[in-house]
């Protein structure tokens, strides 16, 4: 068997244009809705990887028929209470959005069923779902203390909830809506800032009755979905990387299609600008109510420090391992702050994306609820780590490109979570 490593050599030039794959989060979502749809619904340009198969396997294995052609799915929707007690236990993989959406969705469900995943997603919190959904009236116990998976769950009619969220979360959000849709009285959600709301956009276009008012979104369940054709957007967490390697490396020019511009995810393109970058958004247009646009980057200007706090946190959360990247290439100290979330991701992203940087000779300083880079002109090229993680895989190829000298990034097949034709694309771009 080959060995899971990949090496990445300095890029000379950067330049070219590249089409992300389809939007993750927008696809497991698609996936959910149309299985609890009445009747056959068309996904179009669905992302085709580990996590988004996680959750088309969960909806097969209750009972859903799902088709698919290439990025073209078809999935037969059975409506709300259509969908059958799995006879075995469901692995989510390393998707955290499958195991909270899908628990979500099982808590309205009066069957029982029991959810799993790998070594990374078995170590995930789950209390900040099954606290909430087991107010709701579902039963459900977990691991060491009803904290992690696997999680087993024993679905009832749902009380409405009143919740005030601990921390800005789209994954608890998104469950806590689709709990929602069992319950025949309105439940109202609040979160402390804004996260993806990807759910309540897509929501009401199949038909559920949900409104929002500031942090707070409202839904009132009973009401059959409806199927739908969507076609889903490019994911900006993908072209991320291709936009920090842009402006990265010198006298580079890349234009990425098709990408998802909703202002929820868009936090990097804020802190990059704040860095000195220029960034264009061109033919910016809606694909199924999501703001879409090309965006063009050059590697112009060379970038500055800058200090992020806790209100940018989650409109970049999934963007922190290659905006580390952008500040160790960057003139200055940055500091990244509030973003304790970071630790209980696919890896603890504060940890590994400290001692991944610190092989290329970079100067970090490791807080509780962020980091502080300082950032040089010189990184050298270094055998480093994914840690399994797909996005710290991905971060480190694009530092790869910027520093002085060949790197091996180990266990670099962690791209296949989100985006397995990564190395493809990034060698298509750079020489
Ligand atoms: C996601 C929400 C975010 C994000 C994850 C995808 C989603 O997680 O990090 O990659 O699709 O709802 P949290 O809700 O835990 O912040």
């Amino acid at each position: 068997m080959a060995l899971d490593k990949i090496e990445i050599g300095t890029a000379r030039r950067f330049k070219g244009e590249f089409t992300p794959p389809a939007d993750k989060s927008i696809s497991h979502r698609a996936v959910i809705l149309s299985s609890l749809a009445k009747g056959k619904g068309i996904v179009r340009n669905f992302l085709r990887a580990k996590d988004t198969e996680s959750t088309m396997n969960a909806f097969r294995a209750l009972g859903i028929e799902i088709t698919d052609e290439g990025s073209t799915l078809t999935i037969y929707g059975k409506g709300l209470y259509g969908l059958s007690e799995p006879s075995g236990v469901i692995d989510c993989g390393n998707s955290g959005t499958t195991i909270r959406l899908v628990s979500g969705v099982l808590s309205g469900n009066p069957f029982f069923s029991v959810l799993t995943g790998d070594n990374s997603l078995r170590n995930r919190p789950m209390a900040r779902v099954i606290s909430p959904l087991s107010q709701m009236g579902a039963q459900i116990m977990a691991r060491y203390g009803n904290k992690y998976p696997p999680v087993a769950i024993k679905g009832a009619q749902l009380r409405p909830l009143r919740y005030s969220m601990p921390v800005a979360s789209a994954q608890v959000k998104s469950s806590l809506l689709l709990a929602g849709l069992y319950c025949m009285e309105s439940s109202e959600i609040t979160e402390p800032s804004r996260s993806r709301d990807h759910t309540e956009r897509m929501l009401p276009a199949y038909g559920a009755d949900l409104k929002v008012e500031g942090l707070k979104v409202t839904i009132k369940g009973g009401r059959e979905l409806s199927p739908m054709e969507i076609e889903v957007p490019g994911d900006f967490s993908s072209a991320a990387f291709f936009i920090v390697a842009a402006l990265l490396v010198p006298g580079s020019d890349v234009i990425c299609r098709n990408v998802g511009i909703n202002p929820t995810r868009t936090g990097l393109l804020d802190a990059l600008r704040m860095m000195g970058a220029k960034i264009e958004m061109i033919n910016t247009r809606t694909i199924s109510g999501e703001p879409v646009a090309d965006i063009h980057c050059s590697g112009k200007a060379p970038l500055k420090a800058v200090q992020l706090s806790e209100e940018m946190i989650p409109s970049l959360i999934d963007e922190f391992p290659v905006l580390c990247v952008a500040a160790a290439a960057a003139e200055g100290f940055t500091t990244i702050r509030g973003a304790a979330e970071l630790r209980v991701k696919e890896s603890d992203r504060i940890r590994t994306m400290a001692s991944e940087l610190g092989k290329m000779g970079v100067k970090i300083e490791e807080y509780n609820d962020g980091i502080g880079i300082n950032g040089t002109a010189d990184m050298k090229g270094a055998e480093v780590e994914s840690h399994g993680d797909h996005r710290i895989a991905m971060a480190m190829a694009v530092a790869a490109l910027a520093a002085e000298g060949p790197t091996t990034i180990y266990g670099s097949s962690a791209v296949d979570i989100s985006f397995p034709t990564f190395f493809d694309a990034l060698r298509g771009l750079s020489s």
